[in-house]
């Protein structure tokens, strides 16, 4: 495995690789990688010929009372983990090597899918997403890039922009992977104290609480909701910044729960902002109302 640091170097690694008709896989990360970043590394290893993985902190998609100074960072375990799960190259640009002096040019998506849930408290976040997302899908040009379920609103995001803009690759999704005990996996994780960190478990549960009143042929969107904010906040050292529930596809408000769900939820435990979603395929409820 190589680690690179500079744009003109990948391109150029990555061109030659197009050329030679290899294909590419991309997984774009923020680093301090755990399983759940090992688990896209390892789809794109298994539908790749080259696997580029970045890992870069973007300082554009942070809020300016966000945590881009304090982001967990261990270049050189990340370096071990990406090689051990077949990683070729890992592309680590330092700040000014992605936004030189001058750097003016920003990508954002409009419409609904940027303008709830996360984007709600995070303003700007996702133009800072798209941005950097672009110019990497520009540097690396893959035929596939790995994007995490566990981020479902930045998946759908990102995949509208490919859309809109016609890019030419695939965005493979790939399922949250969770601690033993249910919490999904973050690198923020390592914010919480033993206590916080047994309090976040009311996320997990609460959105499962919701998944089970469905699966008990609730159709019923606000119930649901109502649901899951219920178990949130009767939960100690929870604090809640949204419940969604919405379509799967594109976040849209649903009258009934019908083919695609998504039952999203972001909440504070102590300063860490924690989130965590359930998708589901929702078949027509058959019981007699
Ligand atoms: P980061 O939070 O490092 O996540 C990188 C990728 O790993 C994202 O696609 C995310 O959804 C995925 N991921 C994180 N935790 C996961 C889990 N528990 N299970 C499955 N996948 C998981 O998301 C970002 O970085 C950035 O916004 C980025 C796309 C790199 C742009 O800067």
């Amino acid at each position: 495995m190589e680690i690179i640091k500079k744009v003109s170097e990948i391109q150029g690694i990555c061109l030659q690789a197009r050329q030679e008709g290899k294909s590419i896989g991309l997984v774009p990360t923020m680093g301090y990688l755990h399983e759940g970043h090992l688990s896209l590394a390892r789809a794109a290893r298994a539908e790749n010929d080259l696997v580029v993985m970045s890992i870069f902190v973007n300082p554009l998609q942070f809020g300016p009372r966000e945590d881009f100074a304090t982001y967990p960072r261990d270049m050189e375990r990340d370096c071990r983990l990406a090689e051990s799960v077949g990683v070729d190259y890992v592309f680590v640009p330092d700040g000014e090597e992605m936004y030189p002096q001058g750097y003016n040019t920003y990508v954002e998506v409009l419409g609904e899918v940027t303008e709830k849930m996360c984007a709600r408290s995070r303003p700007g976040h996702f133009r800072g997403v798209t941005t950097v997302v672009l110019k990497l899908f520009n540097i690396v040009q893959p035929h596939r890039a790995y994007f995490g379920q566990k981020d479902a609103q930045q998946a759908i995001v990102i995949k509208k922009m490919v859309a809109d803009l016609n890019l030419p690759l695939k965005i493979v999704t790939c399922p949250i992977v969770r601690e033993a005990d249910g919490l999904a996996m973050s690198s923020r994780n390592t914010y919480l104290s033993p206590e916080e960190r047994r309090q976040a478990l009311a996320l997990p549960r609460a959105l499962a609480a919701g998944r089970e009143l469905i699966e008990r042929g609730e159709r019923d969107p606000r119930k649901v909701r109502e649901k899951i904010l219920e178990a949130l906040n009767g939960a100690p050292g929870v604090r809640v910044d949204y419940v969604e529930v919405c379509s799967g596809r594109d976040l849209s408000e649903l009258g009934v729960l019908e083919g695609p769900v998504l039952l999203a939820a972001a909440v504070y435990v102590g300063k860490t902002r924690l989130i965590d979603n359930i998708d589901l395929e929702v078949k027509p409820c058959c019981a007699p109302c």
